[in-house]
Parts: structure tokens; C-alpha cells; sequence
């Protein structure tokens, strides 16, 4: 397929999991990618894995909660790629506290990179998306609608994504720009898997969990996440994609 033929692409957290998956799925599909991550080392890795053209990669590091960087990161997008049709908010951070323990640091930490990094870029690269055919698509997580013990900080800060996402959808419906957000259940990336629980806790809930599917590859979320952004999803906006391999059902 080649969906994203001429489709310029600034996608976060590139240098691993689900962002790597889906930059070098746009890659293969034609689209001209500027990957996004604070790590120049898995930068590197995904830029290593890149195919040869029609497609291409562009790599430049940045942290998604510096204001600075993420209005350079577009600056140097839109120069480098003549444009940006495409956001991709898929940076992110992970992690499980028990309620006493949870701190404001830890709090803060969550809603900035998850949370507030997402709606820096959309406020960045908005003006220059193109009426009629922009698309911005945020990973928030099956968490922002499904409890989860030890997860409370982070399920909140990606309720923050899923409402952000959902009313950003109607602010800018009026130029034909879609947002459609994009909730993972379990992926097999670092950010996730049993060592992310906390030691010496009930984590039973995790056990009695059962997804149909099991847990997913990063390339089936990059699947779904190149789906929302191509043209066929062209009527969908304002709407979450849940893909968590049936988790709850
Ligand atoms: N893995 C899962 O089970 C799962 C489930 C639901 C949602 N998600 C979400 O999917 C997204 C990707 O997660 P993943 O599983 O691929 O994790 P990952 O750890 O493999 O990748 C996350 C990437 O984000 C980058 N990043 C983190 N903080 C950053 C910052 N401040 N600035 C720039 N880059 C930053 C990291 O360097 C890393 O490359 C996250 O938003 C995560 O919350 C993951």
C-alpha cells in the first residue's frame, strides 16, 4: 500500500515501541516522516530500520514538555518537509504508584510529558496543518477509561489525551481537520509488561485481565494509528479508537 504517498508526517516518540512501529510503517506506505524523541539513541536504532525510498526519515530530538524545543521540532519539520499533513502524539512515560505513595513530582511528571507534551504539538503544528486533509493523531491508553490499580497518576494524565483530543476534534472540525485519539490496551514495548507493577502489592487484577487477542505488537497499534491518519478513516473524527485485543469485552 502507499496510502501516504507525498504525506509529510511529524510523529513523537519515534525512538521506540509504538512510534518506531509507526514511523516505519508511514515510511513503507510512501510518507516522508520527521521522528520525534528526546532519545538520539533510539532515533538512531529507528532510523536504522528505515527502508530505502519512495519513503524517508528524518530524525531530530527533542523532549516534548520543553516549549522551545517543540516549537523548533515544527519549525524544522515544516522546513525540512515543505509541510506537515500529519501530527502523531505517541511520546510518552509510564508509571504504577500505589495511592500513598504517589507524589506531586510523580503527578506532574505524568500530566507533562503525557498530557501537556501531546497538546504543545497540536498547538504548534495546527496553523500549518492543511484545511480540508490535516490529521492529528494522540496514543492516549485503554487506562484513561478502564481502572487499573497502581495506575491512577498515569490513567488520569491520559484522560487528559482522550478529553483533550475529543474537544480539540470539535475545535477544529470547521476546517476539515480530524483528531482522532488512539487508546492501546497492552503492547509489548519497555514502557510495559509486568515489570512495571510495584513490588510487594496485590497486582491479582492484572493476572484475571484476559485479552482474546493477548498483548499486542507494536505493529498492530501502528496498524490502527496509520489507519486514523490515512485517508481511508476520512470521515472519523472526534472518536477514540480502542485496540486492546478485546481486553474488555
Ligand atoms: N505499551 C503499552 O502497553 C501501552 C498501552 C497504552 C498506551 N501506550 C502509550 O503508547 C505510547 C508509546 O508507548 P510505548 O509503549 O511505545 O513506550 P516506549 O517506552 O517504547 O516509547 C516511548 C517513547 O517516548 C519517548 N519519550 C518519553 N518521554 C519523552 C519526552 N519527554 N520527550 C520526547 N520523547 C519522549 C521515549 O524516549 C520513547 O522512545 C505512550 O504514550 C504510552 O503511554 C502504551
Amino acid at each position: 500500500m502507499n496510502r501516504f504517498d507525498g504525506v509529510k508526517v511529524l510523529i513523537t516518540g519515534a525512538g521506540s515501541g509504538i512510534g518506531r512501529a509507526t514511523a516505519l510503517r508511514l515510511v513503507s506506505e510512501g510518507a516522508a516522516v520527521f521522528a520525534v524523541d528526546r532519545s538520539g539513541e533510539g532515533l538512531a536504532a529507528t532510523a536504522a530500520s528505515a527502508g530505502p525510498p519512495p519513503g524517508l526519515l528524518v530524525t531530530h530530538t527533542a523532549d516534548v514538555t520543553d516549549e522551545e524545543a517543540v516549537a523548533g521540532a515544527v519549525r524544522a519539520a515544516a522546513g525540512r518537509l515543505g509541510g506537515i499533513d500529519v501530527l502523531v502524539n505517541v511520546a510518552g512515560i509510564h508509571r504504577t504508584t500505589p495511592i500513598g505513595e504517589l507524589t506531586v513530582a510523580d503527578m506532574e511528571l505524568l500530566f507533562r510529558v503525557n498530557a501537556v507534551g501531546t497538546a504543545l504539538f497540536c498547538r504548534q503544528a495546527l496553523p500549518l496543518l492543511p484545511d480540508g486533509s490535516g490529521v492529528i493523531v494522540n496514543v492516549a491508553s485503554s487506562a484513561a477509561a478502564h481502572g487499573n490499580p497502581y495506575m491512577t497518576a498515569y490513567a488520569a494524565s491520559k484522560g487528559a489525551v482522550l478529553g483533550f483530543s475529543l474537544s480539540l476534534a470539535a475545535e477544529v472540525a470547521h476546517r476539515g481537520i480530524r483528531v482522532v485519539p488512539v487508546s492501546p490496551g497492552s503492547v509489548a514495548t519497555p514502557l510495559a509488561g509486568p515489570h512495571v507493577l510495584p513490588a510487594g502489592q496485590d497486582v491479582s487484577y492484572y493476572g484475571r485481565i484476559r485479552a482474546p487477542f493477548g498483548t499486542a505488537e507494536p505493529e498492530q497499534i501502528a496498524g490502527v494509528i496509520a489507519f486514523a491518519a490515512s485517508r481511508d478513516a476520512g470521515y472519523l473524527t472526534g472518536a477514540e479508537i480502542r485496540a486492546d485485543g478485546g481486553s474488555h469485552i
